[in-house]
Order: C-alpha cells, then structure tokens, then sequence
C-alpha cells in the first residue's frame, strides 16, 4: 500500500498556549491561545506593538515564566517533547544548549564579576562536557565568528570591558556556543545605536543561517522581518491575529492591524507628503480584554459581528491566515511589498 507521504516534525509546535499572569487585579492574558509552527532552520519574525505578548510568549518557550506567571493551557512541542511536561532539570539541559534566548538587555545574560572567557568555557563545559583546553579552543574561535577583535585577549576582559555592541557579540557567542537548534532573539539590538544594530543583526542572522540554526525574531521593526525572516506572525493582545510568509503578507496584509502597522512604517521610496498612518486608539486590558475580535475598539472597519463574535483563531496550519471577520475585503492605499 502507498503511505501517504509524510510531515516532517516541526522543530517547535505550539498549540493553543496560554500564559497568565495571577494579579490582585485579575488574571492579566499575556498569552491567551496561541498556535504556531516552526521548522527546522526557518527564521520567524514575530511582532506586535508593546504588550502585545511576544515577550512572554519566548519566556514561556524557554520555561522562565515565573510567580505570579504561571503557564495554565496548552502545549509547547519542540522537535516532537512537549516542554511543559519536562522536569526543571530536563529543560535546564535544553536551555541553552537547544534553544538559546537573547534578550535586549546583553548584561541579563553576563555575569559581572566573571571575566568573558570563564562564562564561555562554563557554558561549553556544562552543556558540552569538554575539557578546559578544548572549551578555550572553542569559546575563543566563536568569539572570532562573532568578529570580536583580538579574541584571545579579550577572552580574558570582564563584561564592562567591552563596549554595548561588542557586548551584545559576547552573548550572541555564548548563545551560538552550544550549536541549538533554535535561537530566540527578543529585541537583541534594541539597545544599540542605529549602526551597531544593522552590523549585529546581520551578524547574529549570517551565523545562525550558516549553522541551519531556527531563529524565532522579536523585533518592533518591520524592516527587518522583511529583509531576514521567510515568516512572520503578528501578535495583538496575547493573540495571533496573522501570520505567514513574509514578501506576501506584506505586500497583501488581510488584518486591519497588520494593515495599520505597515503603513504607519515610514518608506524611503514615498516622495509623496501624506502623513504616516497611526492605529487610534491603545492597547486593551490583558485583564478584561474587549468581546468579540479583541482589534474592534480600534478598527475602522469594525461590525455588529466583531463586537460580538470572536474570529476564528490562526491555527498555524494554512499558509497565510488571519483572525478577522472581514479578512482581505480591505483595500491596501499603497504597495507595501519589501517596506
Ligand atoms: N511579571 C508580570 N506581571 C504582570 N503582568 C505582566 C508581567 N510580565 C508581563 N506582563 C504583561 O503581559 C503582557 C505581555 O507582555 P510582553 O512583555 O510579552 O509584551 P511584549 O509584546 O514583549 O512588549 P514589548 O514590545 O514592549 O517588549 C503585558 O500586558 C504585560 O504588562
Ligand atoms: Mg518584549
């Protein structure tokens, strides 16, 4: 009998997730249902105006959410284990040898009063159990992937040594150390000044693709996601509200909000004076978030419907989906393909 060809298993599946955080106030719905797939070596960019939960989505990826977090629904599968069911002493050994985490701020991954060589080698002699000559040979060849200058001396500086930039190489070295298979950056170079984050996201993007590394991208600039990911999701309010593959999502955007977040992205190419779109309006209450399509106190286009009914959530299972009633009948002013 023919088998039907089959999948091959994701590298990371997320079904249905949700993180809440337990206040004196309510409940704040960070997370509230969320469903995405990635694969082996793709680049995903996940974005979202602030609060919109992409931040806690990656914390709840990486097993750091903590009291009063808690995660309450769901499933996080990476390559086939779900994450959730794992004993802390499992997930310690996935943390950063299989899925590594950069955040914004590089001083929240080194260690002050240690100088850069020692985290490194204790990094590779932990996860990798290697000898200390061998994890010396290793950290220092991945500080020169990084193109931090004179690497074998610098091995010897402590963190404050080195400059905002250069830190932030530091700790992309010590993220790409153990070889994982899927790096979360979450706004790595937000802290930079517009140059260094241009060189240190070309850098970070150019090691991970070498290495077939899978790159979850928590970015606030559209740009970027446009020029790097194959993929990107669109977070608002704990929830996916679209997601697919870059080029046609922006060229073609079916959400309202997605359709307010590019056109309020100022373009080199628009030698006209209109002036850049805003979205009204802010964003809910994760604690009492609005009925129906959680976009429709801010959607020009909003209905009896939306106020009432919830869309459909994206699934993570067709090639571009939206959660919105009224998907795509909106009318895009400008092209906005390659913003
Ligand atoms: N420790 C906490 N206690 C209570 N609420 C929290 C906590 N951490 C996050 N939240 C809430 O969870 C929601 C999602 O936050 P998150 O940090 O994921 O946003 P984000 O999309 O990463 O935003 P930004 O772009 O500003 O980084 C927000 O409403 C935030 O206030
Ligand atoms: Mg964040």
């Amino acid at each position: 009998m023919i088998q039907p060809p089959t999948q091959p298993q994701p590298l990371l599946d997320v079904r249905d997730l949700r993180t809440y955080f337990l206040t004196d106030g309510g409940d704040v719905r960070a997370v509230d249902g969320i469903s995405f797939s990635m694969a082996e070596g793709e680049r995903l960019g996940v974005v979202g105006e602030s609060g919109s939960g992409k931040s806690v989505t990656a914390a709840s990826i990486m097993g750091l959410i903590e009291p009063p977090g808690a995660v309450v629904g769901g499933q996080i599968r990476f390559r086939g284990q779900d994450l959730l069911q794992l004993p802390e002493k499992e997930m310690q050994k996935i943390r950063g040898r299989e899925i590594a985490i950069i955040f914004q701020d590089p001083m929240t991954a080194l260690d002050p009063v240690f100088t850069v060589g020692s985290q490194l080698t204790e990094t590779l002699r932990i996860h990798r159990n290697m000898s200390r000559k061998e994890a010396r040979t290793v950290a220092i060849d991945t500080l020169a992937d990084v193109q931090i200058p004179s690497p074998e001396k610098r091995f010897r500086d402590y963190p404050h040594q080195f400059s905002g930039g250069m830190r932030q190489r530091v700790v992309i070295a010590m993220a790409l150390l153990c070889d994982p298979a899927l790096l979360i950056a979450d706004e790595p170079t937000t802290a930079l000044d517009v140059t260094s984050q241009a060189q240190v996201m070309d850098l970070m993007l150019g090691l991970a693709e070498d290495r077939g590394t899978g790159v979850m991208l928590i970015t606030h600039d559209l740009g970027v996601v446009a020029g790097f990911c194959e993929n990107v999701q669109v977070m608002y309010a704990g929830e996916i509200i679209e997601r697919g593959p870059a080029g046609p999502l922006y060229a073609n955007p079916d959400h309202p909000y997605t359709r307010g977040l590019l056109e309020s992205v100022p373009r080199l190419d628009d030698d006209t004076q209109n002036h850049l779109y805003s979205i009204r309006g802010a964003a809910p209450s994760m604690t009492k978030p609005p009925q129906g399509c959680r976009f429709w106190p801010r959607c020009d286009h909003a209905t009896d419907k939306c106020v009432s009914e919830a869309p459909t959530a994206c699934c993570g299972e067709g090639s571009q989906e939206c959660a919105c009633h009224f998907a795509g009948t909106f009318e895009l002013e400008t092209d906005r393909a390659g913003v």
